[in-house]
């Protein structure tokens, strides 16, 4: 089965009810490429109003707590999130794994919790600056791989996000061959791990993702969509980036 292409905006910490119609306009703009699968994960403020002004799309939460319910001063569970609308969540972002101290088995135990309130799940690695530098970088995502993706799960409804730490925010990328080789080597280590069924996950690419770099990054091998933070956030610069994927079908 062909994997489609996915095109995710993350949000961050922005976005108010005024920004709902961004969101409008986004959605409006993807059902022109109707061969991408465009999701939108807004603050979890904003879930519930984005489901209802733009039925049908596929809204997502940015973090969810693995547990189901309980005294969890802050968090949000993910059931929740369903509940809520939403259809996915992403996990291990690398501003909660450094920002908030969450390591692999966290993270883990948080796409378990999204696969079993039946939500699809972006799970994201990459890594710091200095790993790069030091050409550590395949061996160190690797290690997240194996440490924070669960063992059990329907692949269509579990993808990875490499996102190198230097590139997010900065407008640094790598090279196309520096992300062709990293898919590459995460699409081995899946199918070393679950077989056949690893042809089905999908491989998203984020970091400085933009209008420009768009059709050059999501061309690389192993790379099924992008990951998106800052173009996220206006239909302007996000609907350029569906459009590259789009004409890459
Ligand atoms: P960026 O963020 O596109 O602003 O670099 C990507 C991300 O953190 O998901």
């Amino acid at each position: 089965m062909a994997r489609r292409k996915y095109v995710v905006g993350n949000w961050k910490m922005n976005g108010v009810t005024a920004s709902i119609a961004d969101a409008q306009a986004i959605f409006a703009a993807a059902t022109e490429h109707p061969g991408v699968d465009v999701a939108l994960c807004p603050p979890f403020t904003l879930i519930g109003a984005m489901v209802a002004a733009a039925p049908g799309a596929a809204v997502g939460g940015q973090d969810c707590h693995s547990a189901t319910a309980g005294a969890f001063t802050g968090s949000v569970a993910a059931p929740m999130l369903a509940d809520a609308g939403a259809t996915l969540v992403i996990v291990g972002h690398s501003e909660r794994r450094e920002g908030c101290g969450e390591r692999d088995a966290d993270v883990r135990a948080k796409a378990e919790a999204g696969l079993g309130a039946g939500l699809s799940v972006i799970l994201c690695v990459g890594e710091p600056r200095e790993v790069r530098e030091s050409g550590g970088a395949i061996d160190y995502v690797l290690a997240q791989i194996a440490g924070s993706v669960p063992e059990d799960f329907d692949a269509t409804r579990l993808a990875i996000a490499y996102e190198p730490i230097w590139a997010i925010g900065t407008g640094l990328v790598p090279t196309v061959g520096d992300v062709a080789a990293m898919h590459g080597a995460i699409r081995g280590a899946l199918t070393a791990r679950f077989g056949g069924k690893a042809e089905d996950m999908r491989l998203l690419y984020g970091g400085s993702v933009n209008g420009e770099n768009a059709a050059e990054l999501l061309d690389a091998g192993d790379v099924d969509g992008a990951l998106v933070g800052g173009a996220s956030l206006t239909a302007a610069k996000f609907v350029p980036i569906v459009a590259a994927a789009a004409a890459l079908r």
